[in-house]
């Protein structure tokens, strides 16, 4: 699958902490910056209910889903629950911009399972 990189905007953007979303290409992506500094980013939309991940709370490497409380890892998008999982991008940080790899083709529906996760 080809791939481009993404410009996402300046690192600042994202409170320490904490994520925000952003819409590329139509999909939603949510994009965090750990306490630590790393930045991580997963699909937005979670699979239980569809609810917005980029509200949640990050604290051990993971996300808490804002309405039922579904956790899922933020480097690998693996779920509490079997076969709940969320699609991970890659990320970085150049100087002060945060950029990502994404997928020029549409990703099909058949792949949104876990086995896809990690790209
Ligand atoms: S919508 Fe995320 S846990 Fe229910």
């Amino acid at each position: 699958m080809k791939k481009r990189f993404v410009n996402i905007g300046p690192i600042d953007r994202i409170p320490l902490g904490q994520g925000i979303s952003f819409l590329i290409d139509g999909e939603e992506i949510a994009v965090f910056r750990s306490r630590g500094g790393e930045i991580f980013a997963i699909e937005n939309r979670c699979p239980h209910r569809q609810g917005p991940l980029s509200e949640g709370i990050i604290g051990g490497g993971k996300v808490i889903c804002p309405l039922h409380g579904h956790k899922f890892d933020l480097a690998t998008g693996q779920g509490g629950e079997k076969h709940e999982c969320v699609r991970v991008f890659k990320v970085w940080k150049d100087e002060d911009q945060i950029f990502m790899e994404w997928p020029t083709a549409k990703i099909k529906p058949q792949e949104k399972d876990c086995a896809m996760v990690g790209l």
